[in-house]
C-alpha cells in the first residue's frame, strides 16, 4: 500500500542521512512548516472575517501593507522566536532585524530572512499569495547577540530556503542544498505530504513572465528579449505574486523577469527576502538566476537589509539566450554568465 510521507518525517529522515547534522536546522524547518499552516488557515478564511484590507501604514520599503502581511509576519516571528534554533529574523515588513532572546542561556545558530506574504495586492481578489524564507548560519560569535552582518550574507551561503504557495492547494517547496522537494498540505489531516520529489526545472519551456505593462520603461536589451519571446509565441503569464510565477516556471519551464524600470532603477524585488531564496530554489532545481548585469544573484554581496535587485531566472537554456540579447544590445556588459 502507498504510504504518504509527511514533511516532518521527510525532514527527520534527511537529517539522519547526514552524520554531522545536529537537528537544529531540522527543528527550524519544522517550525516554519507549522507557521505556514497557521498562515494558510488565515489566508483561507480571509474573505470570512474582517481581516481583508489595508492598515493605514507602509512597510519598510514604502509600500502599502495589507492586514494579512502583518498577521503572517507576526505568526512567523512567534514560531521562530520560540524555536530555540533561531537567533533572529529580518523581514520585508520590518525596518530593522529582530534579535531573539536566548533560551536556556543559549542563542540560536541560525538567522532567518522572510517575505511573510508575497503578492499582497492579490489577497483582496482571491488570487494566490505566498511566503518566502531563507536560513543562514550566523557569522557572529554564538555567545553574543546577532549583528547586521549575519543577514548581509550572499545567497550562496544560504543553508536552506523555500517558499509556500497558498494556491488552489497549499504547497511548501524547500531545499537544503541537495535538491528541491515539494509538499502539498492535505487539509483533512493537516499535514504537508511529499508530493513533488526532486523537482527539476525543464531546460526550456513555453512561458515568459514579466509585467509587460512596464515594457517602455525597460532598457533596450530587455525590450529586445521580450520582443523575441513574443516572436516565439511564448505564452505570457504574470500573476504579480513572484512565488506563484516562479512556481509555474519551476514545473513547466520558462523565464521570469523583473528588470530595472524608471521607477525602480535597481529593480523592485528585494534581494534578501525574494531574489535570493527563490534563486537558490531555481538553481537547486537546475535553473539559473541572474541580474540584468548578468551577475549571478546568489553571488551578490548585500549591502543593506532592504536592498533591491533586478532579476531574471528560470530554465537554463532560456537564461543563456537572454544573456546573448544583453551582450548584443548592451555590449558594455561582460560576457561571463553566472
Ligand atoms: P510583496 O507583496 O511581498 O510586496 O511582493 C510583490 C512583488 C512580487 O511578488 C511580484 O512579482 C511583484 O511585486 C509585482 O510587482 P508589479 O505589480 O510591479 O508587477
Ligand atoms: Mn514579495
Ligand atoms: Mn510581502
Amino acid at each position: 500500500m502507498y504510504r504518504i510521507e509527511t514533511l516532518d518525517e521527510f525532514i527527520i529522515k534527511r537529517q539522519k542521512s547526514y552524520s554531522t547534522a545536529t537537528g537544529e536546522l531540522t527543528g527550524l524547518l519544522r517550525d516554519i512548516g507549522l507557521a505556514a499552516k497557521i498562515v494558510n488557515r488565515e489566508v483561507n478564511k480571509a474573505g470570512l472575517i474582517n481581516i481583508l484590507g489595508k492598515f493605514q501604514k507602509e512597510n519598510a520599503s514604502g509600500e502599502q501593507v495589507a492586514k494579512l502581511d502583518i498577521y503572517a509576519n507576526d505568526r512567523l516571528i512567534d514560531f521562530l522566536k520560540t524555536s530555540g534554533e533561531c537567533a533572529g529574523i529580518a523581514s520585508e515588513e520590518l525596518e530593522d532585524f529582530v534579535v531573539f532572546p536566548p533560551r536556556n542561556e543559549q542563542r540560536g545558530k541560525y538567522v532567518v530572512v522572510i517575505d511573510p506574504l508575497d503578492g499582497s495586492s492579490n489577497i483582496d481578489v482571491n488570487v494566490s499569495v505566498g511566503t518566502i524564507f531563507g536560513i543562514y548560519r550566523r557569522v557572529s560569535p554564538e555567545d553574543q547577540d546577532i549583528t547586521l552582518k549575519d543577514f548581509l550574507q550572499p545567497g550562496l551561503d544560504l543553508v536552506a530556503a523555500g517558499y509556500v504557495i497558498y494556491g488552489t492547494s497549499t504547497i511548501l517547496v524547500y531545499s537544503t542544498g541537495d535538491g528541491v522537494n515539494g509538499f502539498t498540505l492535505d487539509p483533512s489531516i493537516g499535514e504537508f505530504c511529499l508530493s513533488h520529489r526532486d523537482i527539476k526545472i525543464p531546460e526550456e519551456g513555453p512561458y515568459y513572465s514579466v509585467n509587460q505593462g512596464y515594457y517602455l520603461k525597460f532598457d533596450l536589451e530587455m525590450r529586445r528579449y521580450i520582443d523575441y519571446c513574443s516572436d516565439l509565441n511564448l505564452r505570457l503569464r504574470y500573476i504579480g505574486t513572484m512565488v506563484a510565477d516562479i512556481h509555474r516556471i519551476l514545473f513547466q519551464g520558462g523565464v521570469f523577469l523583473y528588470p530595472n524600470t524608471r521607477k525602480y532603477p535597481k529593480g523592485k524585488l528585494r534581494l534578501l527576502y525574494e531574489c535570493n531564496p527563490l534563486a537558490y530554489i531555481v538553481e537547486q532545481a537546475g535553473g539559473k538566476a541572474l541580474n540584468v548585469k548578468l551577475e549571478r544573484i546568489l553571488e551578490m554581496q548585500p549591502e543593506e537589509l532592504h536592498q533591491r535587485s533586478s532579476v531574471i531566472m528560470g530554465s537554463p537554456k532560456m537564461i543563456d539566450e537572454m544573456a546573448e540579447f544583453v551582450q548584443r544590445y548592451a555590449p558594455n556588459i561582460p560576457s561571463e554568465v553566472g
